[in-house]
Order: structure tokens, then sequence, then C-alpha cells
């Protein structure tokens, strides 16, 4: 999808007539300013749960709360003006079954104001999206490698080598048959993600994928260099922003200790001068 002039925001039903056409942009968001950055430049902003590792410091995403979630939707939504908001469902919200997911899917919505939520899993997932999707809330679907589960996967592995790629297929399809909108592709191996593009029906959306995805989503921490923990290989650095940042604290730490700031123009008269600030 081309970087549109138009102001009205973009819709789940709008997402999913993209499959085959312009590549959707995704990228992740959790704060108000960020928001507003990507907001000109994407289709979808993603609330994503990796918001618990790259802001909040935890080791893996299980650790995210609802109330993390809702606390970052709210935050992003008066960023954004043009681009679909989605919100992950995190660790323990939805798995329990669809009523437990329609329950806090609502509250989401409601909370944040997100047009859709996103959730892990393919076919233990699908009676949930069919079920979420019947009663107004939109899905995106996640499949391959699904962060939440990676303790059953023994870590941040590829999928879908050897064996396992006809699962991930049949996940893949059982999403989309399902309902959900779009469906995202973490880590899977590129013949197998273009093998799923080709049959499903909604747009699929890469991390770490293939270039025939529909669409491509990173973690906006990750391309500006803000997150140091790890770098996945899928991931494409625009800007080194932690190391600016360094440099920018240690000059104005050193300007502290050694008397160079606050100068005369950082400070204020008994009596206003030209130009001051009430
Ligand atoms: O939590 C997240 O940021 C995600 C994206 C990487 C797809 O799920």
């Amino acid at each position: 999808m081309s970087v549109a002039v138009e102001t009205k925001a973009l819709t789940p039903p709008d997402i999913a007539a993209s499959k085959g056409k312009d590549p959707v942009v995704c990228l992740t968001a959790y704060t108000t300013p960020v928001a507003q950055l990507v907001d000109r430049y994407c289709d979808v902003v993603l609330v994503g749960d990796s918001v618990g590792m790259v802001l909040h410091g935890l080791p893996s995403t299980l650790g995210v709360t609802l109330d993390m979630m809702i606390m970052h939707g709210k935050a992003v939504r008066r960023g954004l003006e043009r681009a679909l908001m989605v919100v992950d469902m995190p660790f323990g919200s939805y798995e329990e079954g669809p009523e437990q997911a329609f329950r806090n899917g609502a509250r989401l919505m409601a909370e944040t104001g997100c047009a859709a939520v996103k959730l892990e899993g393919g076919e233990s997932v699908a009676e949930t999206i069919r079920f979420l999707t019947a009663r107004g809330i939109p899905i995106m679907a996640h499949v391959g490698l699904t962060p939440q589960s990676v303790n059953v996967f023994g870590g941040y592995k590829v999928q879908g080598r050897g064996g396992d790629g006809d699962r991930i297929f049949r996940d893949a399809i059982a999403v989309a048959e399902a309902g959900a909108f779009s469906i995202v592709l973490e880590k899977v191996t590129e013949p197998l993600a273009r093998r799923i593009t080709e049959r499903a029906t909604i747009p699929t959306i890469g991390v770490g994928a293939s270039d025939a995805c529909d669409g491509q989503i990173l973690v906006i921490d990750d391309i500006l260099g803000m997150f140091t923990g790890f770098r996945p290989k899928f991931v494409k650095r625009y800007a080194e922003l932690g190391s600016a940042a360094e440099a920018a604290i240690a000059a104005y730490a050193a300007d502290v200790r050694e008397g160079r700031f606050p100068a005369a123009e950082h400070l204020f008269a008994d009596a206003p001068k030209a130009g001051d600030v009430p």
C-alpha cells in the first residue's frame, strides 16, 4: 500500500482487500510520539507484546499483562489518524477458550480504541477466531514462531524445517478459514512462507519470512537500534539511535560535572528578557 494522502483510517477489510496488491507496511509502536511518526508511513501499527521486552526489560513476552497492553494501546491510539491499530492479546488472556478470549478482546477494543487484536496460534485457536470475528472482533493471526510458546519450542528457533512445514501450513490455512483478516508469519523458512502466501486468501505479513509475503512487519526499536538485547538475522537496522542517545547522555553528564550546564541562556533573571518564556 502506498503512503496515502487521505486521512480516513484504514480498516481490517481494507487490509484484507490488499492481498496480492501493494505491500502492507507494518511496524510496532508503544507510545504516542512514536505512533505519530509511524502513522505517516505505515498501513498497520501493532501494539505488540514485544513491548514487554523492548520497553519493560522483561526476558520474554510471557510476563506482559492485559493492563500493560491497555496502557500502551491508549497511548498509541492518541498518535494515530490513518493506520489500522492492532493490539496483541497477551499470554494467558485467550488460551482458555472463546469466552475468555472474547471478554479480554472486547476489553482491549473498548479501552484502547483499537480496531483489531492479534493472537498467536494456528489450528488450536481457529475456533476462538471464528467466535470472535462473528462477534465483532477482527483478528490478525500469528503462526510459525509464536514467541508466547518459546518454552515449548525451546528457544526462538526457525520454524518449518524438517517435516514441520506441513503443520504450519495447515495452521495458516485454518486461521484464514476461521475468519482472520491477515496472518503474521514469523521466522519460518522462505519456501514455506511463499507457499502459504500463494495459497492463503488473506494477506500474509512476514517477519523473518519471505519477500513474497503480502506485507512486512518489524519491531520499531529494532529498526532504530534502540533495543540491543539481541538482534535477529531478519532485522534490518535503519538507524543507531541507541548509540546516539548514549553519546547525548554522556555529553550532558560531562557538562554538569564540569560546570558547562546550565549556561546563562538557560537561566532566568529577576525581570524577563526579550525572548524569555513566561
Ligand atoms: O509483539 C510483536 O511485536 C509482534 C511482531 C513482531 C509481529 O508480534
